[in-house]
């Protein structure tokens, strides 16, 4: 039996300070486009996190390439499945909460470690992002702070040097995964509108746009601000093909002075 003598020198207690969980938003694409302190936490913190399909670099790792400070511990989160499949497909939701579970708990353990982690997100970390998920995992049990991005569309109608809203315009950010009829009564209701999520969906967010009048004014915006941007009217692009990182515009006309 082990007995404790209490006249022993207490044991010195090993301490590790948690880390903090950074969510850093890298902006649409051009590597100047990341703010100060995106810059500033990337290169303070020990382990870098981003997500990316299996097989793929992934976009966020092209962005903030520029900037990975020499001895970056990097954590490459891949996506089992492919954004292709319908995100109502039971299966396809399984196995993404799964995956989202298991990246928190790889970015826990660095955490427990005393290891600050940046996760790093293309464009805004808050807008339509994967951070997101991980951020409602982790935020209870650790420190996390949020750096802003500048969002894809605003890189994107930057680029194709288009006003978005004037005065009392009405802007509507619509996914591209919604049903046709659910768009065009959208479009119809308001004054300007980003569609992005194209990919498949593009034909029908076409039709979408033609049925509610605004052909003529909508502009498609592919891989804004990246390697490879393509800005067209919408009328003049005449194939059904469009990338993940694609979007269309349509500007508000406003009450201008
Ligand atoms: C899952 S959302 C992520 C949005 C991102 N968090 C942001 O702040 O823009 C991805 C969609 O954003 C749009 N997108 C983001 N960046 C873009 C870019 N540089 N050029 C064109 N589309 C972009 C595309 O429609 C793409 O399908």
């Amino acid at each position: 039996m082990n007995m404790i003598d209490p006249a022993a020198p207490a044991l010195p207690q090993a301490s590790v300070t948690v880390g903090t969980l950074h969510g850093v938003g890298l902006g649409p694409g051009d590597p100047e486009l990341l703010t100060v302190k995106a810059v500033r936490l990337i290169q303070a913190s020990p382990v870098l996190a981003y997500f990316a399909k299996k097989g793929r670099r992934g976009n966020a790792r092209t962005i903030v390439d520029p900037w990975i400070a020499p001895g970056t511990e990097e954590l490459p989160l891949l996506y089992p499945v492919t954004t292709e499949v319908h995100f109502a497909d039971e299966g396809y939701v399984r196995e993404l909460s799964g995956f989202y579970e298991e990246s928190a708990e790889r970015i826990a353990l660095e955490l427990l470690a005393g290891r600050d982690v940046a996760l790093v997100a293309e464009g805004d970390p808050m807008f339509y992002g994967s951070f997101m998920h991980l951020f409602i995992r982790l935020k209870d049990r650790f420190r996390v702070t949020v750096t802003a991005g500048v969002t894809g569309m605003a890189g994107c109608w930057t680029a194709a040097g288009l006003p978005i809203t004037w005065g009392d315009d009405v802007l509507t950010v619509l996914p591209g995964t919604l049903p046709a009829d659910a768009l065009t009564q959208r479009l119809r209701a308001t004054d300007a509108a980003v569609i992005m999520k194209l990919g498949t969906n593009f034909p029908k967010v076409r039709a979408a746009i033609e049925a509610a009048g605004l052909l003529g004014r909508a502009v498609y915006v592919e891989r804004g601000t990246m390697a490879g941007e393509k800005v067209l009217p919408l009328k003049d692009k005449t194939d059904d093909a469009a990338p993940y990182f694609s979007l269309i515009l349509v500007p508000g006309e406003g009450r201008r002075p």
